[in-house]
């Protein structure tokens, strides 16, 4: 198995997006509302990869993409592996590239949001020295205005490594 981690391109998006939305049924389903699941369509998801993929890292195993990091200033904003390919500690090296991006950019602390009822991801932060901060309301956009998911903040702090 080769493995290769590399910056997301824009020809990347459709992939992005195919391995996005089952991934993101995977760790929601039940814990959001069911206008959110609604709204969450194939399409949403090409709109959605095409605004996270200037700040996209892929894993690529074999010629062939399987997940991705995306950060946001401090924040691991999303971190999605496809169903073949977990278990095999590529989610650890995603996180891990989303960590070192985060530091490199100065920041002293990174921080993520994971939907509370979400507990596989849960087990794998925590298995990767991230704490539990509590949890909040994540506001994000329904129909007809905001949606509130509830969700747990996590936390680590980091090494700042700002590049030269
Ligand atoms: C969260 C995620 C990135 C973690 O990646 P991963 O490769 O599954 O991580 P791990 O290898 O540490 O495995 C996590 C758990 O799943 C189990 N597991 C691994 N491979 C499995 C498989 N093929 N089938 C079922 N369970 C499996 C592991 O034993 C471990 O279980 P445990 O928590 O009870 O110990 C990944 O599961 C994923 O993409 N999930 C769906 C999307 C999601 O929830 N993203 C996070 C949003 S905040």
């Amino acid at each position: 198995m080769v493995l290769e981690l590399r910056p997301a391109r824009a020809d990347d998006i459709p992939r992005i997006a195919e391995i996005w939305r089952p991934a993101w049924l995977d760790g929601h389903l039940g814990g959001v509302p069911d206008e959110l699941v609604r709204i969450r369509t194939p399409e949403n998801f090409v709109v959605r990869a095409t605004a996270i993929q200037p700040h996209t890292t892929l894993a690529v195993v074999d010629g062939a993409t399987v997940g991705f990091v995306a950060v946001a200033g401090n924040e691991i904003d999303q971190l999605f592996v496809d169903a073949s390919a977990r278990g095999l500690g590529i989610a650890d090296l995603l996180l891990r590239a989303g960590e070192d991006a985060i530091a490199a950019a100065g920041h002293p602390e990174a921080w993520l949001a994971v939907v509370a009822t979400n507990a596989r991801a849960r087990r794998f932060y925590e298995r990767n020295g991230w704490s539990d901060g509590g949890s909040f309301l994540y506001a994000t956009d329904g129909d007809d205005g905001l949606l509130d998911v509830s969700c747990q903040r996590y936390e680590k702090s980091l090494t700042p490594t700002p590049a030269g």
